[in-house]
């Protein structure tokens, strides 16, 4: 049976997150981010969030050795035996590589790569508005905001501002981002296989515009 796997690529702030939940909830699959995971090595104090931990606030990337054996083990997981949805993951040219080693070991793996396109000026809009849960939920307080203000509805814990979401910062992991992720987004678009999607519309109307698409394509 084939393993689909679908790659989340997008400026931060794009909304790339939540339409991976999205995604992942509708097709019944995990979704894998290393943010997400990186930021739980914070919030345990372990030795590898102290080392990632600087770095992430002041929007730069963590080494790609880190994140290699991160998401290794994390597809090793039963739940990704029939494939998952990967945020931030691949973010340089050697990630990409590693991945698609992984997928070729992987038998009957699909790779599907999709493109949450927004502008820069949108980013720096949606992440002054983001309160994030140590539990991976994500709020806008416009847009998406929780039902008891600042408090997370999954897991109760009180919202917070994201060390990296400070003007500042977005800045820099824009332009970490166009650096570092352009590339590997032409490699995907020299392919032919992006599924480039307007990110600026609602949560809702994005999400039914993915589900279109890849149902175009057939794979979802
Ligand atoms: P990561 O957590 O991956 O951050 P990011 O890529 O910068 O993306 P974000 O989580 O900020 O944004 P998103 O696109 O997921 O948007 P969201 O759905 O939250 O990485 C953080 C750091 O970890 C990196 O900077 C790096 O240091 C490290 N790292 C992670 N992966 C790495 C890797 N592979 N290699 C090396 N280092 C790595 O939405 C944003 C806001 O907008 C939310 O408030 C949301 O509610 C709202 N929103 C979403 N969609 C819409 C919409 N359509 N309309 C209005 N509002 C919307």
């Amino acid at each position: 049976m084939a393993k689909n796997f679908y790659i989340m690529f997008g400026p931060p702030g794009s909304g790339k997150g939540t339409q991976a939940e999205i995604l992942g909830k509708r097709l019944n699959l995990p979704t894998i981010s290393t943010g997400v995971l990186l930021r739980k090595e914070i919030e345990n104090k372990t030795e590898l969030g102290k080392e990632v931990e600087s770095i992430m606030a002041a929007g730069n990337l963590v080494s790609d050795e880190i994140v290699a054996k991160m998401i290794d083990n994390r597809l090793k997981e039963k739940d990704a035996g029939q494939g998952a949805i990967l945020d931030g993951y691949p973010r340089t040219l050697n990630q990409q590589d590693f991945l698609l080693s992984i997928f070729k070991k992987t038998a009957e793996a699909v790779v599907t790569p999709l493109l949450v396109d927004v502008s820069d000026d949108e980013v720096i809009k949606r992440l002054g508005g983001r309160r994030a849960c140590a539990c991976g939920a994500t709020y806008h307080m416009i847009y998406k905001p929780p039902k008891n203000d600042e408090i997370c509805d999954v897991c109760g814990t009180k919202l917070v501002v994201r060390p990296d979401d400070q003007p500042e910062v977005i800045k820099e992991r824009l332009k970490v981002y166009h650096k570092n992720v352009d590339p590997v987004i032409d490699y995907w678009k020299k392919s032919g296989k992006l599924i480039i999607i307007n990110g600026e519309p609602p949560i809702k109307e994005v999400a039914e515009e993915i589900e279109k698409r890849l149902k175009e394509t057939s794979i979802g």
